[in-house]
């Protein structure tokens, strides 16, 4: 590089370092006008500064092997398999200067699922101990420097394009962004897992992870709290497909109970993980959809937003509605951005099965309830959960609700539904003179796993009856509903003799 180019690049960085500080909006042609013709840039490796270690399923916490542009022996010393797919792991921002304790899981994961792969991690460690503007625009150097690594490894070994997949985390999935913007040809697919917010929100999408950066961008949002440009993870869609478990805001088990039950039994030294642990949780769940592939696959539904999925009614799995999440997702390319939802538990395996309840509450009186506290217990052919709590925002006479119900367990099939109408905390005068009571004809119920719709009836009677405080009104299978037993045989069929139960007779 001449004393020109660099001096530009100087330049550049500190224009770079500048307009990050002080404006998020800013247009920046990150090509940096460093070369002056087409693809020379990317032959250039003289200013790489980005490390690739080809990391090996045995000694998946240590860089032993670093494949180097330009070094076609490094290729062969490091023992890259041509034949296999290539996974290229990028990591974000970092207060330590030293590789987070997921980077060896997230390899092992990767080498469990695929035996033969190449995993190789990218080392921008330096860059990425800055200061945080700093390090987020270093994003784009660093993309460069990703872009001219896969294009010189594809053209030296004259390998599939197909097979690359990025998996970038936080700033790491702006790095695999732009390097997917900058290869010659599109890798196969980035994954964006929880994909940085300051500096990146408002910014365009060549600054930024996109669906123009690979044949398939998926994302997971976990950590998007707060104001746009305040959030740790970014809140508007990327990719092709943007998953947001639990609302994508914050994640079970991260909350401070938690983290201060966390800090007495390992000490502050995790003060980091315990910190980022939603932001952190994107990784987690990617992991699991490794290492748990079959029978814990997580499922995410198509919504509006997080509002309308917490009410239960985005279930379907109709034209693509529904998909897998992590790594066996369908590769379903909407022409603007799906936002997808799922509820998961608070570890590994993060599964669990989703379902709608609808009630329509009678009654002779005139009632209405706000935030009144309720306890489901689900029965089914393989299990049951009990008291599942949920609390129905509004409860009034003559009014259908509909509601998200989830469980960990799975039943099976639903044969038998429990509802107690439990007494709020403090104690109510009206309780004391008057019973408030419900009655409820059928229940209707969907399950998202199975796509089974199926109706309810009182156990005994035409009604049953919610009381508060009082005994639980209890449902069993209608009889009548004949159809809904046939759309769910055809569904069993279907999921089932699919890719549920593979492997049993
Ligand atoms: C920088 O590159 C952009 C886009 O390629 C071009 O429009 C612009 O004129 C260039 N600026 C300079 C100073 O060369
Ligand atoms: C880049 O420059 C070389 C010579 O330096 C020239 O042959 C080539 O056509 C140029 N490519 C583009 C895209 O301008
Ligand atoms: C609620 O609906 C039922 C049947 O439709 C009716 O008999 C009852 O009077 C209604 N309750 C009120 C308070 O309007």
């Amino acid at each position: 590089m001449g004393k020109g180019k660099l001096f530009l690049l100087v330049v550049w960085i500190y224009l770079e370092n500048i307009c990050t500080v002080f404006s998020t909006t800013a247009e920046v042609n990150y090509f940096g006008n460093i070369t002056i013709n087409g693809t020379d840039w990317l032959i250039d490796f003289s200013d790489i500064e980005s490390k690739f270690a080809l990391r090996t399923a045995e000694v998946p916490d240590d860089d032993l092997c670093y494949i180097e542009p330009g070094q076609v022996e490094s290729i062969v010393e490091c023992e890259f398999n041509s034949e296999a797919k290539t996974f290229i792991v990028i990591h974000g921002w970092t207060v330590t200067g030293m590789y987070e304790s997921w980077v060896p899981k997230l390899v092992t994961a990767l080498y469990e699922r695929e035996p033969t792969a190449n995993v190789i991690v990218v080392d921008w460690l330096t860059r990425a101990q800055q200061h945080y503007p700093t390090s987020a625009a270093y994003t784009k150097l660093v993309g460069r420097d990703v872009a001219k690594f896969v294009t010189w490894l594809q053209g030296t070994l004259d390998y599939p394009w197909e097979k690359i997949h990025f998996l970038g985390y936080s700033l790491g999935a702006h790095v695999a962004g732009i390097a997917g913007l900058l290869t010659s040809s599109k890798v196969n697919r980035i994954t964006g897992l929880d994909p940085a917010g300051p500096s990146f929100e408002y910014a365009d999408s060549q600054s930024t992870l996109s669906p123009d950066d690979a044949n398939f961008v998926d994302v997971l949002h976990t950590n998007t709290r707060g104001s746009p440009d305040r959030s740790i993870g970014i809140q508007r869609p990327v990719g092709h497909v943007d998953i947001y478990p639990n609302g994508g805001t914050f994640q079970p088990g991260c909350d401070l109970q938690k983290t201060m039950k966390m800090i007495v039994s390992t000490g502050f030294s995790n003060m980091d993980q315990i910190v980022k642990c939603s932001h952190e949780r994107s990784i987690h769940l990617f992991i699991d959809s490794l290492v748990n592939a079959q029978e814990h696959q997580s499922m995410a539904y198509r919504c509006s937003n997080k509002e309308s999925f917490d009410k239960g009614v985005c279930l379907s799995c109709r034209k693509n509605r529904c998909n897998k999440l992590g790594y066996e997702i369908n590769r379903v390319r909407m022409r603007r951005s799906a936002k997808m939802y799922l509820k998961t538990r608070e570890m590994m395996p993060f599964k669990v099965f989703h379902y709608q309840l609808k009630v329509h509450f009678f009654s002779k009186d005139e009632l209405s309830f706000t935030e009144q506290p309720i306890r489901v217990s689900l029965y089914g052919t393989h299990g049951e959960k009990e008291d599942i709590t949920h609390v129905l925002p509004e409860l009034k006479t003559n009014v259908t609700l509909s509601f998200l119900l989830t469980t960990d367990v799975d039943i099976g099939e639903l044969l038998m539904v429990k509802i107690t109408w439990d007494k709020d905390s403090y104690f109510g005068w009206s309780d004391w003179w008057k019973k408030s009571n419900f009655h409820i004809r059928r229940l209707r119920v969907k399950a998202g796993e199975t796509q089974a719709r199926v109706i309810f009836s009182s156990k005994e009677g035409e009604f049953a009856y919610l009381t508060r405080g009082g005994e639980p009104a209890v449902f069993v299978k209608s009889k009548e509903d004949q159809t809904s037993r046939k759309h769910e045989r055809l569904h069993k069929l279907k999921m089932h003799g699919s890719f549920f139960k593979q492997n049993t007779a």
